[in-house]
């Protein structure tokens, strides 16, 4: 794998082996930092396996979900801390034209396909090249996905790479190109759970969301193609509040995603990287800001998980870890009035995410 090629960079990053997948021998890559957290990440799927942050009285916890080994996230895993692709959430009807021809994807989840399809690159090999900066560590992962991948056109070729900076922030930064044109909207997986308890509910978890409108879907999750207004609705986040305060009220669109599952269009001033979330836990004192330079974010309150996913010591049951999903809008190639999510050939994609830890004393 490409990380043997720089073993200077490799001396503090910790590799570990990690199993086998497809024919290749997997690692485990171990991020730490000058005030202690720690995020281990693996090359396949990208997947962030562990993140050590500290609570208000310094000490530290895993605040992600996810298992102990590799044969675990292969055979079960509700892409826990992987890296989706090529499209992050839904395309309705898995199909979407292009430049007048109509393409047929994989369907993975109904007939519409969720994540990229079967085979997404939550399910890759990626290669991956460790460093180590003045001010952090990070992993490079890269992938090329061929013409045709899932019924997307175009090879794409595909870089993302993970920092977790001094500053107690991973930082996550995608890039992308394409020989065609195609959809292309990347993003992470991550399940949080900031109490220290893995499989405790999130409902007590405070999170304001930088959003005045949120895309609302039919029965299976397609948005309708409006931008529909938060306030005085259960998906108004515009204040801090409890998680759970409205999840289980008699709401249209929150019996879609039995709860929070849906894309939140962010308030954005300009095209740089800004403020999309926070989310505060109330006993920890752990606090967790998003940053982002994308145009929306997925909150997804953990619905469907349940008793069969078990790891960590623990069993993760619904709502026990939350995603803020950064992203462009599901089903984008299918809404005109949406972001486009069209990759031309000669063009980059270039998005960035930011999960910045902190802690708060006052709110316990
Ligand atoms: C989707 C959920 C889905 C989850 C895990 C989220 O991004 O919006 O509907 O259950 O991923 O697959």
């Amino acid at each position: 794998m490409a990380n043997e090629t720089a073993p200077d960079a490799a001396k503090s990053v910790i590799i570990e082996p990690f199993g086998e997948a497809g024919g290749r021998e997997i690692s485990l890559y171990t991020l730490t930092n000058k005030a202690g957290m720690m995020a281990r990440i693996t090359n396949y799927g990208g997947i962030l396996t562990h993140l050590f942050a500290p609570d208000a009285d310094g000490r530290f916890a895993d605040v992600v979900l996810g298992y102990d080994t590799l044969q675990d996230y292969i055979d079960n895993s509700p892409y826990f801390g992987a890296l989706i692709g090529r499209y992050g959430n839904r395309i309705g009807g898995a199909s979407f034209t292009l430049d007048g021809k109509t393409y047929a994807l994989v369907k993975s989840q109904g007939e519409n396909t969720l994540h990229g399809g079967k085979t997404g690159f939550h399910g890759v090999v990626w290669d991956a090249v460790p460093f180590v900066a003045d001010n952090g560590q990070g992993l490079t992962l890269s992938h090329v996905s061929p013409d045709g991948d899932e019924g997307f056109p175009g090879t794409l070729s595909v870089s993302v790479t993970y920092f977790l900076s001094d500053n107690n922030e991973l930082q996550i930064d995608y890039k992308a190109t394409t020989d065609k044109a195609t959809p292309v909207a990347l993003t992470q997986h991550a399940y949080f759970n900031l109490s220290g308890d893995l499989g405790s509910p999130i409902t007590g978890h405070l999170l304001r969301l930088e959003a005045d409108r949120f895309t609302p879907t039919d029965e299976t999750q397609i948005p309708t193609g409006d931008l529909a207004p938060v306030k005085e609705t259960p998906f108004d986040f515009r204040r801090l509040r409890a998680i759970g305060e409205e999840i289980d009220a008699s709401d249209e669109q929150l019996s879609h995603g039995a709860g929070y599952d849906h894309n939140f269009v962010l308030n954005r001033k300009g095209k740089g990287l800004e403020l999309a979330a926070e989310v505060e836990e109330p006993k920890s004192g752990r606090r967790m800001e998003v940053l982002t330079t994308e145009p929306g974010v997925q909150f997804y309150s953990g619905n469907f998980l349940d008793d069969s996913y078990r790891g960590k010591g623990t069993v993760f049951g619904k709502r026990t870890g939350f995603c803020l999903e950064t992203q462009h809008f599901p089903d984008s190639p299918n809404q005109p009035d949406f972001p486009s999510t069209i990759l031309k050939r000669g063009d980059t994609l270039r998005s960035q995410t930011l999960y910045r830890f902190s802690t708060v004393k006052n709110r316990r």
